[in-house]
Parts: C-alpha cells; sequence; structure tokens
C-alpha cells in the first residue's frame, strides 16, 4: 500500500485505485507551504479524526472540488452539511461500515473535538481499516488507552499511523506502548515539528523505536512511501 505523507497528520492511501485523505490539513502549515498544493490534492473520501482546525483543514474545500466522500462522527457530518457538503457518511465509535474500497471501524481515540469556532463537535475517533490490500490503524489525535487492545481482535494492522509530537497527543515512548497493543511492528509518526509545542527530537525517537523492535517511518513532506 502506498501512503503520501503531506504535513502534520495529513496524508493519503491508496486502496483499489481510490485515493482516501486523512485530515488534511494544508493551508496554515508552514511545514507544506510550497510543497503541498491543496487545490491540486485528489480524494475519493477524506476521513476526519475529529474537529480541531489542524485536522480538518481544507477539507471543506477539497471535497467541493473533488465530490469526494467525508466520512466523520455524526456530528462532524451534520456541520459538513451545513457546510454544503452532500457527500458525507457518519461514522461513531465502534461502528464499521464496508466502503467499495474495504471495510472501516471507527475507534475510541483519548482527546477532545471541537470546531475551530469552539462548538461542539462530538468525540474524536481513530480508523481501523481491514480491505483486500492491507489493514492499518490510524488513531487520530489521542492518548495510549487500553481500549486499543481490542483492535487487533477484530483486525491485526501491518502499519499504525500515530502521532509522537507529545504535549498535544501521545509521545514516542506511549506510541510504542500503541505499536505492542495492536500488534503492528510499523509506525508512521505524524503531528510532530508543525507547532512550537511539539517539536520532536527525531533521534531519540528513533532509538526509542529500535529499542523496542518497531520500525518509525517519518517521510518528508510530499513523500510516499510504500508499507
Ligand atoms: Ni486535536
Ligand atoms: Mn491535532
Amino acid at each position: 500500500m502506498n501512503l503520501t505523507f503531506y504535513g502534520h497528520a495529513a496524508f493519503q492511501v491508496v486502496i483499489k485505485g481510490k485515493k482516501i485523505l486523512f485530515d488534511p490539513f494544508i493551508t496554515g502549515n508552514p511545514l507544506a507551504e510550497g510543497k503541498v498544493d491543496p487545490n491540486t490534492l485528489e480524494a475519493d473520501y477524506i476521513f476526519l479524526s475529529h474537529g480541531h482546525g489542524d485536522h480538518i483543514g481544507d477539507a471543506v474545500s477539497i471535497a467541493k472540488r473533488t465530490g469526494a466522500t467525508v466520512v466523520a462522527v455524526y456530528e462532524i457530518f451534520v456541520w459538513l452539511q451545513q457546510q454544503g457538503i452532500q457527500n458525507a457518511h457518519p461514522m461513531n465509535t465502534g461502528g464499521k461500515w464496508t466502503f467499495d474500497f474495504g471495510t472501516v471501524k471507527a475507534v475510541v481515540a483519548q482527546h477532545s473535538s471541537s470546531f475551530p469556532d469552539g462548538s461542539y463537535a462530538g468525540n474524536p475517533v481513530g480508523f481501523v481499516f481491514k480491505t483486500d490490500e492491507g489493514n492499518f490503524y490510524y488513531s487520530g489525535d489521542t492518548a495510549v488507552t487500553l481500549d486499543m487492545q481490542l483492535i487487533p481482535d477484530w483486525v491485526t494492522p501491518d502499519f499504525a499511523v500515530l502521532p509522537i509530537g507529545d504535549n498535544l497527543t501521545m509521545g514516542p515512548e506511549d506510541a510504542v506502548a500503541v505499536a505492542r497493543m495492536v500488534k503492528t511492528k510499523t509506525v508512521v509518526g505524524v503531528h510532530y515539528d508543525t507547532f512550537g509545542f511539539i517539536k520532536l527530537d527525531k533521534e531519540s525517537a528513533r532509538s526509542t523505536f529500535t529499542k523496542a523492535g518497531i520500525d518509525l517511518k517519518l517521510p518528508a513532506v510530499g513523500e510516499t512511501i510504500k508499507l
């Protein structure tokens, strides 16, 4: 499976030819400026983990331009409709749905969620993907939580996309604990360096993962990696 990183927690995977975009925050990310153009990103689906501005980002404009189906919790689904998005799909924690590329389950994330104007955006979630081309887990912004132990009861992810920037989410040590709980050996680290609060010591992070026997991928902004 190919994964392209667009900075912060924004990335795309392609499954069965479908372009699936996650948390597309590009405009306003200084690290993505000049490297990613939100006006040319393609998407068949956009998955939103929660309502914070650094995740909702450019989702509305990309969805309007591409006609992508936007998948998010019910409260964000309602908000998307108010923004004029016709193709939205509501999910909520614990539920799963089979799309044309595979089945997705929404899972617990320990974080907060509000829209950029401060209004209520429901609970944050992560997503577990089970597909013929591979399985993976995107946790969204979260702390480590024991609920994650339940994920491999449904599917064992080939890789997990996890925040590692600390302070606003878990950091590298806890991300290792998550990788162990979900029984994956490969982690794509996201949600670091974008703001002052989440500067990552990459060497230290790499050594934390290496000591645990887990492969940490830190793709550059705009880079595509094969997983
Ligand atoms: Ni957040
Ligand atoms: Mn965030």
